[in-house]
């Protein structure tokens, strides 16, 4: 990797800690180092560009609609900065394009256009799983003021998108909604690998989570 790369690497470390240094929505720094660190093993293993994987994970959610006052708001505080940083304007344009996939999606719901994307797109996937996912879930239902889980609302995977940004949902329903189904969402092989045992511990956490409350004997999975 250049001196030119590292140095815009090391600048977006700054800049991204600075950022998020206080987010208690599970999108703190250190879920951004988790997420880089993933990306470039994966980078590695899948044969990817480490230098677009990394510098995409690093600022993936400094555009997030949660985190600031609307889409556009977001992307332009990741296009301001590269374009401040001076990174090349092919390498500007690649990020953007992961960034703005991964925050907003796209129309059909496709995966990434590249590779680096869909890198990327797995190692975040791959941060909301396990136990790591496990606790993240819950510290973003206390940000949102959701309840642990209530169970005289209704079926586990029935709530709809717009219930679960109300807070009307709650973190168990969330599992259901959302975290069992990533495993058969992952876009690489190593990802998908990797996805196998997280979800593993999930399942056997739901388990003990049910058991304890008394629901062991409902079929749930
Ligand atoms: P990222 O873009 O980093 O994947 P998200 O914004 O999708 O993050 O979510 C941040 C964390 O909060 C993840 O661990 C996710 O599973 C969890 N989360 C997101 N939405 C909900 C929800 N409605 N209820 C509980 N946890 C949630
Ligand atoms: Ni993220």
């Amino acid at each position: 990797m250049s001196n030119q790369h590292d140095e815009v690497l090391k600048q977006a470390r700054l800049f991204v800690r600075k950022e998020l240094e206080h987010d208690s929505s599970g999108h703190d720094w250190w879920h951004i180092v988790r997420v880089t660190r993933t990306a470039k093993m994966l980078a590695m293993t899948e044969g990817a560009d480490e230098y677009i994987c990394e510098l995409s994970a690093l600022l993936h959610d400094i555009a997030d609609e949660k985190l600031n006052e609307s889409k556009e708001a977001g992307m332009n505080k990741v296009l301001n900065w590269l374009m401040q940083v001076g990174v090349a304007l092919d390498v500007q344009e690649h990020v953007l394009d992961i960034i703005a996939t991964m925050s907003f999606g796209n129309r059909a719901g496709e995966p990434p256009a590249t590779l680096e994307g869909r890198i990327v797109q797995d190692a975040d996937r791959l941060d909301a799983l396990g136990a790591i996912g496990i606790s993240r879930t819950f510290a973003y239902s206390g940000w949102k003021g959701q309840a642990i889980y209530d169970p005289e609302l209704k079926p586990r995977d029935s709530f709809t998108r717009e219930e679960y940004r109300s807070g009307r949902s709650t973190a168990i329903n969330h599992f259901y909604e959302k975290l069992l189904k990533l495993k058969s969402m992952m876009n690489t092989d190593t990802a998908r690998v990797l996805a196998e045992d997280r979800h593993e511990r999930m399942k056997q956490f739901l388990w003990s989570f049910d058991s304890e409350w008394g629901l062991a004997n409902e079929s749930y999975i």
